[in-house]
């Protein structure tokens, strides 16, 4: 039997895409879910054109509890791909006891405390939930991963993100959710061994090579981090930079958000559009957005250095492949009781294999 996903936010510019690449590539029967009816609709017929019994449309609230339960009914998977981290306790609990598996796309301190501390709950059930998925969060811990496959002792891994969406994308709601990003801003990289602390930045100029060059970039953490040093003892340095694009965002407008965020800190919606606007106005070429893992070990006895990178010019596509990817895998047998990050569950060589697929540029390099 085809198994039923549940794509909460499914018109929105995520999972909208991850419903195709799944329609495209599995056979799962797939509901469009959003609160307006008539676009989940309109998205599932266009969607579902030459596979109408594939795809379904659904009305649903992540508010409202009642309905989300009821509409879970009978599905497999739940993916939530809406800005809905305030309504992280009722979506979870929806998922919970309708017995249905669980994979959110959403950047939030908040959702990963909920979830981990459900994760008793989740693992008693017997209930696969996948958390951090996407590609920041979601290809850090991923990346980190395919380079140790590579090595034979891991030493340094250091992972880093050029964004540049350009200046005609629509602006999303999501962008509260990198509000919160900025509310609770941590910048923590394992350095020497150890963890630095949370409030310090680490800049450090990473070479992307090709068009993008060399760029000045800031630590930021992602929780998919934390596990990598007792995963491959050996790591000594690990960490995630973010490339700057332009120095009017990053010297006025990102530090004028995080003044904003002090003085009026209910004022998300109005931080959130100065965000996007510094972040698409004054965005340069090359539009692309690109993750490297730049790593160093041993290999056969030799100092190796390793790097790969996955880029594509539209971001969305960027979060919504390695998604599809990682379901793929769900599907074929890769579910497991618990609570789990996609960076650590999925299979690094298959998911880069399926992104490629799926139209990411993958290159690796090894020296
Ligand atoms: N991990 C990553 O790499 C990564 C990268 C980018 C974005 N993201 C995350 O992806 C998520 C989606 O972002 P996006 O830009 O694709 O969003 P978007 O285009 O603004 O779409 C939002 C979707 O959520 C639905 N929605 C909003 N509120 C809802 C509610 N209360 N109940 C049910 N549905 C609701 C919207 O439909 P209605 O308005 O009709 O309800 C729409 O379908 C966000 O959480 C964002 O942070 C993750």
């Amino acid at each position: 039997m085809p198994a039923k996903i549940f794509i909460l936010g499914g018109t929105g510019q995520t999972g909208r895409l991850i419903a195709r690449h799944l329609l495209e590539r599995s056979d799962a029967i797939i509901t469009i879910a959003s609160r307006r009816l008539e676009r989940a609709e309109e998205v599932a017929a266009d969607l579902g054109h030459d596979r109408p019994d594939r795809v379904k449309a659904a009305a649903v609230d992540a508010a409202d509890a009642a309905s989300l339960r009821a509409a879970l009914e009978g599905q497999t998977l739940l993916v939530v791909a809406a800005p809905t981290t305030a309504h992280v306790a009722t979506v979870t609990r929806a998922a919970l006891d309708a017995g249905v598996d669980y994979l959110d796309v959403q950047i939030s301190a908040k959702k990963f405390a909920t979830l981990k501390s459900l994760a008793p709950e989740i693992e008693a059930k017997g209930l696969c939930f996948i958390t951090e998925a996407g590609f920041h969060p979601g290809l850090p811990a991923a990346l980190v991963r395919f380079a140790a496959a590579h090595l034979d002792s891991i030493e340094t891994a250091t992972t880093a993100c050029y964004l540049s969406i350009g200046r005609d994308i629509p602006f999303s709601d999501a962008v509260e959710e990198l509000v919160e990003i900025f509310r609770s801003y941590n910048a923590q990289v394992f350095k020497n061994g150890r963890w630095t602390p949370p409030g310090v930045y680490q800049m450090r100029k990473i070479a992307f090579g090709g068009d993008i060059g060399t760029r000045s970039c800031y630590s930021m953490f992602f929780e998919e981090l934390r596990p990598l040093p007792d995963r491959f003892p050996s790591l000594r340095e690990t960490g995630f930079f973010m490339a700057g694009t332009h120095w009017f965002t990053d010297a006025v407008v990102f530090p004028l958000a995080f003044l904003l965020l002090k003085i009026v800190p209910k004022a998300t919606r109005t931080i959130g559009r100065l965000l996007w606007w510094g972040m698409t106005r004054f965005q340069k070429p090359p539009y692309r957005t690109e993750l490297i893992v730049q790593a160093s070990g041993t290999h056969a006895g030799q100092k190796t250095q390793f790097e790969a990178a996955v880029a594509h010019r539209d971001a969305y596509e960027l979060t919504a492949i390695p998604v599809a990817a990682a379901i793929l895998q769900y599907l074929e047998g890769l579910r497991r009781p618990g609570l789990h990050m996609m960076g650590h569950l999925a299979d690094p060589r298959r998911l880069f294999t399926d992104m490629k697929r799926m139209g990411v540029k993958v290159r690796t390099t090894v020296e």
